[in-house]
């Protein structure tokens, strides 16, 4: 018997085959459907002269009731110590197995599965709980995840202005002109109190450890998107941002890891039991959530596996059917 060939799909072929419309409709089903998602593996990597590496492993799998049912593992390598190499310090790489025989099927790239799940999932949870008016977004962060925000965004709701504020004002201004190139109106913001004040929708990618974006802001209304912090000393929301909101997770991990909400969390102006719900829930509810037209709402996401399993059977399947 002769092996089946591992399709090898690089970041631009990965990307290509995930469009945000679909990969949006496709999140929307495997959270509402499940998937067995353990706890994620850290292992920490002496690196002589150089800060500590982390090597991630994030796998999850379908459960035996699926009929074409998939494995898969993202593998994260983390280098700290490349920043100063000037090279990449995050590389990613997803391996996609059949789920019946364990075949390998698939060597997609891991950082394309990762940004474009991740502001899908964003944009999915968006769709229940921003308003269906919402027109103005602005865009915390100018990275890898923020310049995928508005595309992902567009998917769900009418934007029609788009503002960019980064802590790096060149960053944002190279995003801002490359959105105006596909006829997005953008601008660079230096004063984001004011554009907080006017947006409908706040959505931040940052690496930021001190709250960028203050509760106070937020007009009634608001739908804040947090995706950067993944560790409990990062912040990019204040407590007022909390305090004001109804607040929805992705995963329970987030009250645990992301300092949005670990730091609320020990200071007592927020608790578990005040969460309103996981994307989970809104995805099997499929109902909006949001209760008024002045309601805030706050999303806090750290990522989970079940996204990356989705994206990745996605782009494999639409690769088999395209040959
Ligand atoms: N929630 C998820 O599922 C998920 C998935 C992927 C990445 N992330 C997180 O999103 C964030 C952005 O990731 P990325 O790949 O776009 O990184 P990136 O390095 O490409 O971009 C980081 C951005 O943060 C800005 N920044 C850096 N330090 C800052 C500070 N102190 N204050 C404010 N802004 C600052 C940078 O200017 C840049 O715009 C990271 O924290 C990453 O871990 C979350």
């Amino acid at each position: 018997m002769s092996d089946m060939p591992i399709r090898i799909l690089d970041a631009r072929a990965t990307a290509a085959l995930l469009p945000f419309g679909a990969l949006i409709d496709t999140l929307r089903r495997s959270f509402a459907e499940g998937c067995v998602v353990p706890v994620r593996h850290h292992h920490t990597i002496a690196n002589e002269g150089t800060p500590d590496a982390t090597l991630l492993l994030m796998p999850a799998w379908h459960d035996a009731q699926r009929a074409n049912r998939y494995l898969g593992v993202k593998i994260v390598a983390v280098f700290p110590g490349n920043t100063a190499r000037g090279i990449a310090g995050l590389t990613s790489t997803y391996i996609l197995y059949d789920g019946q025989t364990g075949t390998q099927l698939a060597l997609l790239d891991g950082n394309a599965i990762t940004a474009r799940r991740t502001v899908a999932a964003s944009a999915l949870a968006s769709d229940y709980l921003a308003r269906k008016d919402a027109k103005r977004l602005l865009v915390v962060g100018a990275g890898r995840v923020a310049s995928l925000i508005p595309d992902a965004y567009r998917a769900i709701r009418q934007i029609e202005h788009v503002d960019i504020w980064d802590i790096d004002a060149e960053a944002a201004t190279r995003l801002a002109n490359s959105l105006a190139q596909q006829g997005l109106k953008t601008s660079v913001v230096s004063d984001i109190e004011s554009s907080a004040r006017a947006a409908d929708i706040v959505s931040a990618a940052t690496l930021a450890t001190e709250p960028i974006i203050r509760g106070e802001w937020l007009r009634p209304g608001t739908h804040v998107d947090l995706i950067g912090g993944f560790t409990p000393a990062m912040r990019e929301a204040d407590d007022d941002a909390v305090r004001r909101s109804s607040v929805y997770i992705d995963t329970h991990e987030a009250l645990h890891e992301a300092g949005d909400l670990v730091q609320p969390i020990k200071s007592g102006i927020f608790s578990e039991t005040m969460v309103r719900a996981t994307l989970e829930e809104l995805c099997r509810r499929n109902v909006t959530a949001r209760t008024s037209e002045e309601e805030i709402t706050l999303y806090k996401a750290v990522g989970t596996a079940l996204a990356d399993l989705a994206a990745a059977t996605m782009v494999y399947e639409v690769a088999l059917v395209n040959g």
